[in-house]
């Protein structure tokens, strides 16, 4: 039974096709790309259906069915070595939304694994099945028992960590019930998968799906801290392992679709599969890892050094290093992803029409590992040998950082390499210099931020005063105290007017720099009369706001009261640039998908731009349509509103949060309309309408697979496009006579002429030039046998020209060389034709040049019957001549 046929009937099955009448809503699989901060990539049937499950949402239907991509890399050691280990999987899940529970979750299970295949089935054997419940589980084990039939020897009872499912952190969570296959006595020993799971095979995983998980414990021990809302059901059937038994191979890689891209492994390495342990494994990871790789990149994954992209790059990397490891030294990554887009295409139509963008990404990230590989590879085959020869068992951490730091080589690959060569690697101390190197870059970032890098002087205050209460959602302006005053990082209690200064205040309307927002700008006045003028505003201590700027009268004092106030105009134009920003992401996620989500932004007054990852560029027309899309909801006058509320709470009203931030418990979610909704601690306008206009500007790529959007709002926008129109109309009137829409026509029109108009005059040039040339035979002089023609022609005559004339005379002459210079924008040109029968004499054009060029302090040559040169002194044409003539009457005479 094929893959695609497994997956169908599992739909089919929980759709229509059981018989406890219980029809399932079929969902299509979700993208890898997990709509969840806490996860990385989908690892579960499940994760889609987590608000439902929380009770944060209402599930649109009561039973649902579905085979859901799945990524897991927590085993990626073990990929290849054991029979049943995947980085990639699919998963077919079926889910109760309060609906059916632990009796119809069980006799569903059994009738599709049992059921005849005529049937629609997968046809197992009864007797071959096994089953676990949780400990203290009867209520299963007596469904398993007494309702299926299921002999009391073969329900095993095992504890937390096997049979109490969690996503591993909080979240939902209950006891479980799992099916397996037994293999046979070759597989190894009697007694059940308590006893060998890798003859007792897991197929099946059904979770009865009622508990919340808390924060802590392990996998034996995690806290249950409450009861969800109603009891559910969570399924997970792997479609690879049951394939493998369905299809009687050994083990996943060998299925149908894993197969095709193991075989084309083989084939490019020229290994066989099968003839031993180790080159199978290889072939086994390549595989794997290639799928998993190319699924990733199907979902909008580029290769990264952090989060999903780092998953990426390591699957990548493994599979270019065990392609090496089989001997090819050729670029792979093309062929392998072009047979993982055979085995998958048929399941995932979007990998075929996608197939050009995922071998681009593929391609590029090969190329520039085989340079790291390169590199890397050299100076880690040094330290090798270094070690060795001085008999250290070990390779130095310098050793490794170096290389991860330096080159780019992945240290997992530095690990691996070792070990081949019978070496350990000094992982602690590898480790704590990366910690080392991580802090000495947030101190240089922090640096950036606070001008100083020590924090002491802004710790103390928050330590004493606690943090900054920033009241600028809702004022402009507030009536605060001085908590401290800092002049070039140290404490000051008075600074007088003309000094720069940092000033610290209990409670401030002005907002930070974050979140890509820039900071607001305004005036700090004392009760005693000094006037701060507020530039830049940051916190480089949590907490902590810090007002920079300079003294504009009177004397600051630590301690004083003080009245703050923001530059407002400054602030709004900032707030419509970050609604904006949020509208546009919202339209470009809309028109590409999840994918470009935003990697970056900021908000500047009347300007907005915008980061998120894509490796192509996004069509004009796509930019159009979310211009247009935007400029429609801002006429729409949408309204919008921040509210605060949990991080679940905000996930199950859809807002967006951006990968790689961190959110606290409480978030902060601002919505436009019921439109675009993202975690935001940012400043916005109340409506849409108040960003009157937005044009982007740009589009344009700024390092490997991300792109950036540049774009105006507002009066800025305004500005821009009336100065576009004011050009335009300036165009109309060189251009007389023609509408604005008639330009680009009109334009391209005159170019053209101007080309073919160069091009005549230049025929015309030429056709003078050959017949001043007539004039030129005249001078030719006998030198030997042979007719030699060296002469200066008028100025500005192209070396195309100058060939023409120099072929036309020496066609003219017996025996002729013709050497002839012109001198073109300031500098000199040469060329030299020699007729065969002087060639014969010895004489040779690319020497002549040669020689001449030499003089000119330039270079140049050629063949013997034709060549050019030219330099940069066209006061030595004299000298080069005669130079040229010497030589050729040494060959002549
Ligand atoms: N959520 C369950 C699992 O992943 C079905 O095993």
């Amino acid at each position: 039974m094929d893959s695609a046929d497994i997956r169908a009937r599992w739909l089919k099955f929980f759709e229509t096709n059981n018989s406890l009448k219980l029809p399932h809503t079929v969902v299509p699989s979700a993208s890898l790309i997990a709509d969840d901060p806490n996860l990385l990539l989908v690892n579960a049937g499940m994760v889609p259906f987590k608000p439902y499950f929380l009770g944060e949402a209402k599930p649109p239907y009561k039973r649902a069915t579905s085979v859901q991509k799945c990524v897991r890399t927590l085993d990626i050691d073990e990929v290849g070595k054991t029979t049943r280990h995947a980085s990639f999987f699919q998963m077919c899940g079926n889910f109760s939304f309060g609906d059916y529970f632990k009796e119809g979750a069980i006799a569903l299970a059994w009738e599709l694994l049992t059921k005849s295949v005529s049937s629609g089935g997968y046809g197992f054997s009864e007797d071959k099945l096994w089953v676990t419940v949780y400990q203290d589980d009867d209520e299963a084990a007596n469904i398993w028992e007494k309702q299926i039939g299921v002999p009391k020897n073969r329900i095993q009872r095992r504890g937390m960590a096997d049979n109490f499912w969690s996503m591993g952190v909080p979240g939902p969570c209950g006891p479980c019930s799992e099916i397996y296959f037994d293999r046979g006595s070759d597989y190894g020993k009697e007694g059940g998968p308590i006893v060998d799971e890798d003859r007792y095979l897991e197929i099946w995983n059904l979770v009865f799906m009622q508990n919340i998980r808390g924060e802590g414990g392990d996998k034996n021990s995690f806290p249950i801290i409450g009861e969800l809302p109603a009891k559910n059901i969570d399924t997970g059937l792997g479609l690879e392992r049951t394939a493998a038994l369905l299809q009687g191979v050994e083990n996943i890689y060998e299925i149908d679709t894993t197969k095709m891209i193991l075989d084309k492994a083989s084939e490019l390495t020229k290994t066989k599969y099968g003839k031993d342990e180790k080159t199978d494994v290889s072939l086994r990871v390549i595989a794997d890892h290639t799928r998993t790789a190319m699924m990733l990149i199907g979902d909008g994954v580029t290769p990264g050094n952090e989060g999903r992209g780092y998953v990426l790059r390591r699957m990548m990397r493994r599979t270019i290093r065990n392609m090496r490891l089989l001997g090819s030294q050729d670029l792979v990554i093309a062929e392998l992803i072009k047979s993982s887009i055979k085995a998958m295409g048929p399941q995932y139509p979007e990998l075929v029409t996608g197939g050009e963008r995922i071998l681009s990404v593929a391609q590029s990230e090969e190329d520039s590992f085989n340079q790291t590989l390169k590199s890397g590879t050299s100076i880690f085959d040094i330290a090798a040998d270094q070690s060795k020869s001085t008999k250290s068992k070990s390779l130095s951490a310098d050793t490794a950082f170096k290389l991860h730091d330096t080159y780019g080589f992945p240290f997992d690959l530095t690990l691996e390499m070792a070990r081949e060569q019978g070496l350990e690697v000094d992982e602690s101390g590898f480790k704590k210099l990366m910690n080392e190197q991580r802090d000495r870059a947030k101190a240089d970032a922090k640096a950036k931020k606070s001008g100083h890098t020590d924090l002491t002087q802004y710790r103390a205050i928050v330590d004493k005063f606690g943090s900054t209460k920033f009241l600028g959602y809702e004022n402009i302006k507030a009536e605060s105290k001085i908590t401290g005053v800092l002049v070039d990082g140290k404490a000051a209690a008075e600074v007088s007017a003309g000094s720069e200064i940092e000033v610290m205040l209990d409670r401030t309307p002005f907002y930070a720099e974050g979140g890509g927002q820039l900071a607001d700008n305004g005036v700090i006045k004392l009760a005693n009369g000094a006037v701060v003028k507020v530039e830049d505003v940051q916190t480089p201590v949590p907490g902590l706001f810090v007002h920079r700027g300079s003294v504009v009268s009177g004397v600051v004092k630590n301690g004083e009261s003080a009245s703050a106030e923001i530059d407002l105009q400054r602030r709004l134009a900032i707030s419509r640039a970050h609604t904006a920003t949020h509208m546009v992401h919202k339209a470009f996620r809309e028109a590409l998908g999840e994918t470009a989500t935003q990697a970056g932004s900021e908000n500047a007054p009347g300007r907005f731009r915008f980061d998120f990852p894509s490796t192509s560029a996004v069509p004009t027309s796509v930019l159009n349509d979310v211009e247009s899309r935007v400029n429609e909801l801002l006429i729409a006058d949408l309204q919008v509103d921040a509210q605060v509320m949990s991080q679940d709470a905000a996930k199950a009203l859809g807002a967006t949060a951006l990968f790689g931030e961190k959110y606290g418990d409480q978030v902060r979610v601002v919505s436009v309309g019921d439109w675009a909704k993202e975690l935001c601690g940012g400043t916005h306008v109340s409506r849409s309408g108040e960003l009157g206009l937005i044009k982007l500007l740009s589009e344009s790529s700024i390092g490997a697979g991300v792109r950036r959007v540049e774009a105006l709002v507002g009066h800025d926008a305004y500005k821009f496009l009336a100065r576009e129109h004011v050009l335009l109309n300036s165009l109309t009137e060189i251009i007389k006579g023609v509408r604005v829409e008639e330009l680009p026509q009109r334009i391209s029109d005159l170019i053209e002429k101007m080309r073919s108009m160069e091009k005549e005059i230049s025929a015309i040039n030429t056709a003078k030039a050959v017949t001043a040339a007539g004039d030129l035979l005249k001078k030719s002089k006998s030198t030997g046998n042979a007719s030699v023609i060296i002469e200066q022609l008028g100025n500005g005559i192209s070396g195309e020209d100058m060939r023409t004339i120099a072929l036309d005379l020496k066609g003219k002459l017996k025996t002729g060389i013709v050497v002839l210079a012109t001198i073109n924008d300031a500098k000199p040109l040469l060329v030299a034709v020699v007729s065969a029968e002087a060639i014969k004499l010895g004489v040779k054009a690319g020497e002549l040049i040669k020689l001449g060029s030499t003089i000119l302090g330039g270079g140049g040559g050629g063949k013997d019957d034709f060549a050019q040169g030219g330099g940069s002194n066209a006061d030595a044409i004299t000298k080069a001549f005669a130079e040229i003539a010497k030589h050729i009457q040494g060959k002549l005479n």
